[in-house]
């Protein structure tokens, strides 16, 4: 028997854009339901980025019970590192803030616990299956739960914040269609039992290739180096992870430690064409994909849900359509620039496979001309520590 429900706003995914928007539609007064395929265990272990903008940080310190101003840590830089020299970003200095240093997962817990303690309808193990009436006032999910039972939810409005393999954006525009660029290098990733080995993150290009030093952490960091996309994450020793990374990072001895975690990390940019359809939007990776570099995956899935949860006030509280009619315009204006800083830090720090000494020189004068430039530091400052929401 299908088991049927109605809210006013019907959400696929329970990431940081799902629980996002659940938590600032419920202060609006709006009520909605979430549906995600995964249980609250995998949501709550899956390892991703570590690095929030100091807007993401506002707006998380703000709902109840949130550890990111207990257990996150401000940075107020980074380490640009090229040719045997470290260059300190001062974001402060240079752009008035600073970002925080807290595990996705950890944000994640956060969100999950605060949204059920607040009564949120919020379904593990339920997959969406397709999305009907997308052209009326009254789209309805088509799901099924654990136990193959159908289950149906209708809303006044459905977000699909079901990640890069979206249910929804398929439903919404018949096509997975927009714009794609992919990347020929990958990132190794791994955790490991260590202390430190800087007190701020080391984005290194040497000629062998990138290297990303982050932390979790006093006793677990997180490191990355360039590899192939087709690496096998488990075919390195320890030892031979340990020699590149300290290979990639000339001037630094690493603190080494046993390694717990190691992945690879695929390198994509992807927009979408459309972003809304009448009353199906999608937001975070649903509606677009960045290289990890630079980490602005959740940050620009936290700044599409902010803009949406004021269109949807305006449309389901006051019967307003002007917001929601201009929300795809005002996600796509950040959505661009995001795009535009993970590429430009990409390409700028990564060694591609097939560069000539003419593409490797012109990225050393390019490093050199932001470092030495207030100007160009400044422009990195502002990208990394994230543009003010309008
Ligand atoms: C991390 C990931 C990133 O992509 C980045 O730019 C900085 C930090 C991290 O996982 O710690």
């Amino acid at each position: 028997m299908t088991s049927a429900v109605r809210t006013q706003v019907a959400i696929v995914g329970a990431g940081p854009a799902g629980l996002v928007l659940s938590h600032l539609l419920a202060e609006a007064g709006i009520d909605s339901i979430i549906l995600d395929q995964r249980s609250r265990e995998d949501i709550e272990s899956t390892i991703r980025a570590g690095i929030l903008e100091q807007g993401t940080v506002d707006l998380l310190a703000t709902i109840e019970g949130s550890r990111v101003h207990i257990v996150g840590q401000r940075h107020d830089g980074i380490e640009l590192r090229f040719e045997g020299a470290g260059h300190r970003i001062d974001f402060p200095g240079l752009a008035g803030r600073s970002v925080w240093l807290y595990p996705q997962h950890e944000a994640l817990k956060d969100l999950l616990a605060a949204r059920l303690a607040a009564g949120q309808d919020l379904r593990f193990g339920v997959t969406a299956t397709a999305v009907e009436g997308v052209d009326t006032t009254s789209p309805r999910i088509v799901a099924v739960d654990d136990a193959g039972v159908p289950v149906e939810v209708e809303a006044d409005f459905v977000v699909g914040a079901d990640g890069s393999h979206s249910v929804v954006r398929k439903a919404m525009s018949g096509s997975h269609a927009g714009y794609f660029r992919e990347y020929p290098f990958a990132w190794f990733g791994i955790l490991c039992e260590a202390a430190p080995s800087a007190d701020e993150l080391i984005y290194s290009n040497s000629p062998d290739g990138f290297a990303l030093i982050s932390q979790r952490s006093p006793t677990v960091q997180r490191m990355y180096f360039q590899c192939d996309p087709a690496a096998d994450a488990g075919a390195m020793s320890e030892a031979e992870i340990w020699d590149t990374l300290q290979q990639r990072v000339p001037g630094t001895t690493l603190v080494e430690g046993p390694i717990f975690q190691r992945d690879v990390l695929r390198f994509r940019s992807f927009v979408a064409r459309d972003l809304r359809h009448g009353r199906v939007a999608i937001v975070g990776d649903a509606a677009h994909t960045v290289p990890p570099t630079g980490a602005k995956g959740m940050n620009l899935a936290v700044a599409d849900v902010i803009l949406l949860a004021r269109a949807l006030e305006a449309l389901l509280l006051r019967s307003d359509e002007g917001p929601i009619d201009g929300w795809a315009d005002a996600a796509r204006d950040r959505i661009w620039k995001a795009q535009h800083f993970s590429w430009w830090m990409t390409s700028m720090l990564h060694v591609a496979p097939d560069a000539s000494d003419f593409d490797r020189l012109r990225q050393l004068g390019e490093l050199r001309s932001v470092v030495e430039s207030e100007a160009g530091r400044t422009y990195l400052a502002e990208g990394y520590t994230g543009w003010p929401m309008g």
